[in-house]
């Protein structure tokens, strides 16, 4: 058998173009499966590589396939032979007895085209699964998408694919991905792309459709409790406890934060220039039919009809996945984790202000910060330059990475590029809607009163909250019957 494909495939190479068809044919064929199983046993992940191999190879082969007939037919117009003379001379006239379909030639083209059909369909196929896994999204451009990259991995989602929340579902979203992908390969390629990459992205797969697969707005109810710590700005860095009792739940008769996703309960809005910042109005359907329009009184602009968006939970979770951090996050949170340490005096306040400077890359970053350390200790308090250098040091560290993490001067995206909605610290978040200045024709306005979302249970408070013997309400027995119950709701939920 393989004998008898040496020999067709040497007659096949009927000239210079036709032997350079079959030698790529043949070697893209065998490097491309190589490079197949290699994917599939985890071996080859890298996203150049796998360009290499699902989009270069198969190219190769196809250009290949279509060398060889150049070949014949240039020998055909060379030598003035009819095709079938030509096959006589390659192959013998042998090959071409026994009729049409029993022409052992005849069967050999037919077994060669199908198993040529094959490994492209396989080349198609594995080349749209590669370009789903993250890692390719993630790093086939790499300048690109490092930011997304970067805080992605380290999200609550670095094990969803970029493709379940960016591609619908069906074969038209995934068509229509992959066009967008071409033209931004072109973008890439000839540096036309928008630096940051703006948001909102008005591309994103309906959330309600991604992000309800794994999470149910029926699940959320009850409060959740936080406690978020801050640190001040004096010589002890002093951590001080906010304790909030989140409203979470979805119901439609008890309100709630997640009551805008509520079954039954469509909130619509327009915003100035699409940017969902500025609202123009705001509309609410509720289930009984009766619904209720806010409108912005200190404008007047009529927005146009494509810019109106149903409310769906990127909305608020708009930086569910790229959680970008601000500098004072970014160095709490790591106080927080002893990645900075806290025995150093005013570690805060000198950490922060390393963290902001501005910096033109990162190589001028990690010099900066390591300078702006030591340069305060120098200046302020020199006994600590020379007593507790490990700990200057591992905080020098820290700061660095974390300014690696948020920041990319390549893509102009800098502290506080991409903040958050969720609350009201990074941005106006909540306050974009819940505001006096959008009301409705009584002059109601959408409710903005410090205990709509939250009951503050303590603010700065010196030490963690103790939950049962704090009373939050008047009566400490019914707080505590309760807290309690809140928390048994929460844990059946979970
Ligand atoms: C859990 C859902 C989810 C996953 C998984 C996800 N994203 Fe996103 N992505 C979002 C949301 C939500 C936004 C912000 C939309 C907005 O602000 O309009 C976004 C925005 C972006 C942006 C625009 C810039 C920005 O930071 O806002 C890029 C680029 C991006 N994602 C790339 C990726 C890449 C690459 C991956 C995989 C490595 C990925 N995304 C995985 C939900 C997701
Ligand atoms: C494939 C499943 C999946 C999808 C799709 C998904 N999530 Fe998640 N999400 C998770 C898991 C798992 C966790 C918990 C991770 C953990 O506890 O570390 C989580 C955690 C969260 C959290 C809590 C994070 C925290 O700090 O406690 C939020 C908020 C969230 N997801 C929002 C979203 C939003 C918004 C979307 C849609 C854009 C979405 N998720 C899509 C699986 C998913
Ligand atoms: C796009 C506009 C919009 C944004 C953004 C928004 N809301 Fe609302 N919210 C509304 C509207 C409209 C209502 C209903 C007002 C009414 O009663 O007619 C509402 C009602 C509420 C309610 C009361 C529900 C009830 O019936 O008891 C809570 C709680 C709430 N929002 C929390 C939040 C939180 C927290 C955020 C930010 C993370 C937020 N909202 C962001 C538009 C918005
Ligand atoms: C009105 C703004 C808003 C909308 C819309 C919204 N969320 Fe939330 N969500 C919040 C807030 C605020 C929290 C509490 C955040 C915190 O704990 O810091 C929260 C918490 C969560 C959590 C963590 C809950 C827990 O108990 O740990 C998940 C998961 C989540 N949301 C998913 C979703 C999904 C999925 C949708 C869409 C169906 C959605 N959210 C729509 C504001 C919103
Ligand atoms: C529309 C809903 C809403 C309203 C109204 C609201 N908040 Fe909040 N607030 C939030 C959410 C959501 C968070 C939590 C953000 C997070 O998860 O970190 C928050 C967080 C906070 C925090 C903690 C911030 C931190 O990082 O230390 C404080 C303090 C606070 N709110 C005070 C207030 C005060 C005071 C008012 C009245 C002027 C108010 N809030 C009105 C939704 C609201």
């Amino acid at each position: 058998m393989f004998r008898r494909y040496l020999r067709f495939v040497r007659a096949l190479s009927i000239d210079l173009v036709g032997r350079a068809g079959v030698v790529l044919v043949t070697s893209s064929a065998v490097v491309f499966l190589l490079f197949l199983l290699g994917n599939l046993t985890g071996v080859v992940t890298n996203a150049y590589v796998g360009l290499l191999s699902f989009m270069v190879l198969p190219a190769l082969f196809v250009l290949g396939l279509i060398l060889i007939p150049i070949g014949w037919y240039r020998t055909k117009a060379r030598t003035g032979l009819s095709l079938r003379e030509l096959v006589d001379r390659r192959f013998g006239p042998e090959e071409l007895e026994g009729g049409p379909l029993g022409a052992p030639l005849v069967r050999m083209l037919a077994l060669m085209t199908g198993l040529n059909v094959l490994i492209l369909a396989i080349a198609s196929l594995a080349g749209l699964h590669f370009m789903d896994q993250p890692q390719f999204c993630g790093t086939a451009c790499h300048k690109v998408m490092n930011p997304e990259w970067t805080v992605y991995q380290q999200s609550p989602h670095s094990r969803v694919a970029c493709v379940e929340c960016h591609v619908g579902e069906g074969v038209k979203a995934h068509f229509d991905a992959k066009l967008n992908g071409l033209r931004q390969i072109w973008l890439a390629t000839f540096n036309l792309y928008r630096r940051p990459i703006p948001t909102p992205v008005h591309t994103l797969r309906p959330a309600r459709e991604t992000c309800e697969k794994c999470h149910w707005p029926e699940k959320f109810y009850g409060n959740r409790l936080k406690t978020i710590v801050h640190y001040g700005d004096d010589r002890a860095s002093t951590p001080r406890y906010t304790t909030l009792s989140l409203k979470v739940n979805t119901s439609l008769e008890e309100g709630g934060i997640h009551w805008h996703v509520a079954r039954g309960i469509t909130v619509r809005y327009a915003s100035l220039d699409d940017e969902r910042q500025e609202m123009i109005w705001v509309d609410v359907a509720r289930p009984d039919g009766s619904h209720t329009r806010y409108v912005n009184r200190r404008l007047d602009e009529e927005p146009r009809s494509e810019d109106v968006r149903t409310m769906d939970c990127v909305d608020c979770h708009n930086r569910a996945t790229h959680i970008y951090e601000t500098p004072v996050g970014a160095v709490e949170a790591r106080m927080r984790r002893g990645e900075i340490d806290r025995s150093l005096p005013w570690v805060k306040k000198v950490a922060v202000a390393a963290l902001s400077g501005s910096y033109p890359s990162a190589e001028a970053a990690r010099r900066g910060i390591a300078s702006n350390v030591a340069a305060f200790y120098r200046r302020h308090d020199p006994a600590v330059l020379a007593g507790k250098a490990a700990a200057i040091d591992r905080t020098v560290a820290a700061l660095q990475a974390a300014w690696e993490r948020n920041v990319h001067p390549y893509m102009n995206l800098e502290w506080g590029t991409y903040p958050s909605f969720l609350g009201h610290r990074e941005s106006k978040g909540c306050f974009r809607c819940h505001n006096r200045d959008l009301q409705d024709e009584t002059g109601r306005w959408i409710p903005d009163d410090c205990t709509l979302c939250h009951s503050i249970l303590a603010e700065d408070a010196s030490g963690p909250f103790q939950n049962l013997e704090t009373p939050g309400e008047k009566d400490p027995l019914r707080f505590k019957k309760e807290y309690l119950r809140q928390e048994f709701l929460h844990s059946l939920a979970r």
